[in-house]
């Protein structure tokens, strides 16, 4: 049976994550007035990333005879200066949820809960591919500056993004 305290973080975390799937629908909204089909699809990946991260937490809480509490999910920004600036947000973004997935792992290491802590480690590992991958795009931005052959042969990279729907636990 899951603790009062650890139930109340996983709903929190949840709410978090669906946050998350709402930031980069967002994201992809603008990439698609830009015609930016390759960031649309990096968008729509990352959308699909953060649903399962939010359903691997739902079915963990049920699993542990909690109970999921859903909130209101804030709604996120809709304009961005540029794609520098999307990949900027992210980056610090991704930094504050990986902040939050410690938060989490205290509060099961402070109600000893073992079996919450191995089932954060994925997500403690996911982050730690979440910067690096946000990182690398952000780097190859920067360096393309206002270049607008490099922005799409970007584009076209992150066209060939596939979807691997994450086996969570
Ligand atoms: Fe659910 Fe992008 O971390």
């Amino acid at each position: 049976m899951i603790s009062e305290k650890m139930e109340k973080a996983f709903n929190d975390q949840i709410n978090a994550e669906l946050y998350s799937e709402y930031l980069y629908l967002s994201m992809k909204a603008y990439f698609e007035t830009l015609n930016l089909k390759g960031f649309v699809n990096w968008m729509n990946i990352q959308v699909q990333e953060e649903h399962a991260h939010a359903m691997g937490m739902f079915d963990y809480v049920n699993a542990r005879g909690g109970r999921v509490i859903l909130k209101a999910i804030d709604a996120p920004e809709t304009d961005w200066a540029s794609p520098l600036a999307v990949f900027e947000q992210i980056l610090k973004h991704e930094e504050h949820v990986t902040a939050l997935i410690n938060g989490l792992a205290d509060v099961a290491d402070e109600v000893k809960d073992r079996a919450a802590l191995t089932f954060l480690n994925w997500y403690i590992k996911e982050q730690v591919e979440e910067e690096e991958s946000v990182g690398g795009v952000l780097a190859t931005l920067k360096l393309i500056g206002n270049d607008s052959q490099g922005l799409l042969a970007l584009d076209k990279e992150l066209a060939a993004r596939v979807f691997n729907p994450p086996v969570i636990g």
